[in-house]
């Protein structure tokens, strides 16, 4: 447990997220209003509670079976701007001022969605998040752990309609038995488009996946990539290159990827040198948000006011964010610093 004080300074600490993607940011209440909208047609139960306690996972291929099932209940425009929208103001609460949102656009074209009509509605809502609520909003377009069409239809969504919001390619869903490089002709038509790069890998498999996501994929920061900590020259690579690791240590314990936070791999990352941010992967499926996961890290890391917002810093550092963005946050961040220290003024 942290002092109530630094969690009180966690929670007003301007932020950036890097690592969340959609449907499991969207609160219970969201979930089960639309899972009501479709009661019958379901297994997501549409009362809150009852949301919350069915996001017990036994393993990885569990969390992801469940996640996809509240994937389906998203069903019409309305259903994705509703989702959005509120995972915006469930952000900006947290002093969320920039987020990087990833979206796995292929189930909801599955369903029916027609390629512009899907951008269209996000843009909207991030647009309307913006104004409402203050919280910059950017998306990354994930390929689901599938080669072939699914893969194929993501990119081309990508290069096709390049919503204003989108600023990288992302790769996520199954990863034992999906090796990255296959998606490497993929992820170089993106990068050539001007996108960046930001596959899972490590996550639940190996160093092996991490290589394969930095030297094929040409990753840029790396989702999850913990099991990096496997492999002392890799963690030399990384912390050489600066390729950021997108940390979610609660959601590793939730989903079996590490026995419990005690044995979480971050503080070894970081006494590597190997450059981390602290995300919430799917907040609400995980029992958590961003401010615990700074509580964890901190916890995890011996980290005082200082050193969570330097961990907020780094967010910002590594962000896609513009130079103009990353200064102003950078400066919001020290002034709030500055303002709210606990520390004696010397
Ligand atoms: N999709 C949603 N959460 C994910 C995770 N933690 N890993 C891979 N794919 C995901
Ligand atoms: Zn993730």
């Amino acid at each position: 447990m942290i002092a109530p004080d630094l969690s009180r300074f966690i929670a007003g600490l301007p932020k950036a997220e890097l690592h969340v993607h959609h449907v499991g940011a969207a609160s219970p209440r969201v979930v089960a209003e639309l899972a009501a909208r479709y009661e019958g047609d379901t297994a997501v139960p549409a009362d809150p509670a009852l949301v919350e306690a069915f996001y017990d996972f036994r393993d990885f291929t569990h969390f992801l079976q469940t996640y996809l099932q509240v994937v389906d209940l998203v069903r019409t425009p309305e259903d994705l701007w509703t989702l959005i929208y509120g995972v915006g103001g469930d952000m900006a609460a947290q002093q969320v001022r920039y987020a990087e949102l990833t979206i796995t656009p292929h189930p909801h074209l599955a369903r029916g969605f027609a390629p512009r009509e899907f951008c269209e509605v996000i843009e909207d809502a991030r647009r309307r998040v913006e104004a409402d609520f203050g919280t910059l909003l950017r998306w990354c377009f994930d390929i689901p752990g599938i080669p072939g069409p699914p893969a194929d239809q993501t990119l081309s969504l990508a290069l096709d309609q390049r919503p204003d919001g989108l600023v990288s390619l992302g790769l996520g869903g199954p990863e034992d038995g999906v090796p990255r490089s296959q998606f490497a002709p993929h992820f170089a038509a993106a990068r050539a488009a001007g996108l960046h790069s930001v596959p899972h890998a490590g996550e639940v498999t190996s160093a092996d996946y991490v290589w394969q996501a930095v030297r094929d994929l040409g990753a840029e920061r790396i989702a999850h990539g913990i099991r990096s900590v496997e492999d002392p020259a890799l963690l030399d690579y990384l912390a050489e290159h600066e390729i950021t690791l997108e940390v979610c240590p609660t959601s590793n314990v939730c989903t079996r990827a590490v026995p419990s936070l005690a044995e979480h791999p971050l503080p070894a990352l970081v006494q590597a040198g190997v450059p981390v941010t602290v995300n919430s992967d799917d907040p609400p499926m995980f029992g958590t948000d961003l401010n615990r996961e700074y509580a964890v890290a901190a916890e995890l890391l011996s980290l005082d006011e200082k050193g969570v917002a330097d961990l907020a810093r780094a967010a910002v550092k590594a962000s896609f964010l513009g130079a103009e963005g990353k200064s102003a946050l950078l400066a919001e961040i020290d002034a709030y610093a500055a303002q709210n220290s606990s520390a004696p003024l010397t």
